[in-house]
């Protein structure tokens, strides 16, 4: 996802946070310019700016490939090093939850979780296709957003060159025209919860993203895009959204909530 993606996810998580977990979480954020789960969801894509080194070091942690045709995980197979979102998770919530880690440890490992599992709900982040979850799927999309400064090269008479990854990280979302607060209050709303309450394993919240590509047509017929479709697909990002901040909120409440 996006900032956006990533502070809504963080934001309706953190009003699902027990009083022992939203402690611990202050403890872990204090000294941080916007000490909140939102204010920190962004902060591994910022590495990108901020931290380059480190970023090329976490760049693959943000999602999992799958062979074409399966959305079965296979650690050995996907992820034989590590670096793949859902190792990624499992890994940072060890650190997160061993509380002789030094706290600079503990808070990192605190700011990869909020944004992992918002990335590994993304559909096109946990991804049996060739094209780099959709990175290589290029898209011209009608839209009457203002592009952001960097993209207006890309943007001619209203049609904006993208590919199929950002129309999902972003475009979905942000064609609500909504600011952060009022449109994660509006998230927060039922039937909640907005998945099993069962389902604690990244493993499994990336072949839901991976199925959802091809039962719910993520790929259209052509490469352009409109306004229709991004209305149409987002009851389902938006869906995955709540199904992140559910699944995180637990995940937090588990590891520091005691
Ligand atoms: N690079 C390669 N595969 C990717 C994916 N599924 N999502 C984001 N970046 C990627
Ligand atoms: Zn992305
Ligand atoms: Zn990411």
């Amino acid at each position: 996802w996006s900032a956006l993606g990533h502070r809504l996810v963080g934001e309706l998580a953190q009003r699902h946070l027990n009083p022992a977990a939203r402690a611990e979480v202050d403890k872990l954020l204090a000294g941080e310019p916007d000490p909140t789960l939102a204010g920190v969801a962004d902060w591994a894509d910022k590495l990108r700016d901020t931290d380059p080194a480190r970023f090329k070091q976490t760049q693959s942690w943000h999602y999992i490939n799958t062979p074409p045709g399966t959305c079965e995980y296979k650690p050995e197979r996907d992820c034989p090093d590590g670096n793949c979102v859902i190792a990624a998770i499992e890994k940072q919530r060890a650190i997160l939850a061993d509380r002789s880690q030094p706290l600079e440890a503990r808070r990192d490992a605190l700011k990869f979780i909020v944004h992992f599992v918002g990335d590994v709900h993304q559909p096109m982040h946990a991804s049996n296709r060739t094209d780099k979850g959709g990175n290589g799927y290029q898209i011209s999309l009608r839209t009457d957003l203002q592009p952001e400064a960097y993209a207006r090269k890309n943007y001619v008479d209203g049609v904006m060159g993208t590919n199929l990854h950002s129309v999902w990280d972003y475009y979905i979302l942000g064609s609500k025209k909504l600011e952060l607060s009022p449109y994660a209050a509006k998230l927060d709303a039922p039937p909640w919860p907005p998945a099993a309450p069962t389902t604690s394993d990244p493993a499994a919240w990336a072949g839901e993203s991976c199925r959802l590509i091809e039962s719910r047509h993520l790929y259209p017929e052509g490469h352009k895009l409109d306004i229709a479709y991004l209305d149409a697909q987002r009851p389902l990002a938006e869906q995955r959204v709540r199904q992140a901040a559910y699944r995180l909120a637990n995940l937090l409440n588990e590891t520091l909530g005691h």
